[in-house]
């Protein structure tokens, strides 16, 4: 099986965790692009979803899926998306498409986090895919150097801003060994809006791709 059909097959298994008639969370990314292209296949559709990038609204609008605004729930029972790396505890880097932004804020609706991954994803320690920050342009060089001083090396992603205008760095050379608290630290630093580790936010589940089938991951 190719790394698309892994994804195709994981993101159809997340059906069963999507109520009908209810509103659901979606992410973003290639892996979450076939999600809304089974989500459009339910024979009772879902009411709606909360979408965490303006390229995730698009694709669900064109299947003519509802997109609710964020502000207009209070709860969301499941937020569906993909990820760059996930551990053994559910931890996960993120970001890889510079939505991690909008992936925060819709996991946090949610009372759950139903990650759907090819088994490429699946790390003993994160940190080999280049971590994800998306930040505040001015504070940009000086990050880099907080970066460096733990070791990492921080890049501006060439050509890229977010849905929110900022742009992301991507820091290589990160063994993160402690997410929850890396997370915490990196949150502190002035510049910062989202850092792509999700800790907090970590998965509930994970449907994981292997050519034998789905591996379901439970948290
Ligand atoms: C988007 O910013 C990311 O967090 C994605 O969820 C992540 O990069 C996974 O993307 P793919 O499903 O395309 O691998």
């Amino acid at each position: 099986m190719t790394q698309d059909e892994l994804k195709a097959m994981v993101a159809r298994a997340a059906l069963a965790h999507v109520r009908p008639g209810t509103i659901v969370g979606v992410g973003t990314g290639s892996t979450v692009n076939h999600f809304i292209d089974a989500l459009a296949t339910m024979p009772v559709p879902v009411a709606g979803a909360v979408s965490s990038s303006e390229a995730s609204s698009e694709r669900l609008r064109r299947h003519g899926i509802a997109v609710l605004d964020a502000g207009a729930v209070q709860r969301l029972p499941v937020y569906v998306d993909g990820a760059d790396e996930i551990d053994a505890r559910g931890c996960m880097i993120k970001g890889g498409g510079a939505a991690l932004t909008r992936e925060k804020i819709v996991a946090d609706l949610a009372e759950r986090f139903v990650c759907i991954a090819d088994a490429g994803k699946r790390v003993d320690v994160l940190g080999r895919f280049p971590l994800p920050v998306e930040v505040i342009a001015m504070a940009a060089p000086q990050l880099v150097r907080r970066f460096a001083a733990l070791g990492g090396a921080a890049t501006l992603r060439a050509g890229v801003l977010t849905d929110n205008g900022h742009p992301v760095l991507d820091v290589r050379g990160l063994e993160i060994a402690d997410p929850f608290a890396l997370e915490t630290e990196i949150n502190q630093w002035p510049g910062v809006v989202t850092v792509g580790i999700f800790a907090r936010h970590r998965a509930h589940t994970c449907l994981l791709g292997t050519p034998e089938g789905v591996r379901t991951l439970v948290f």
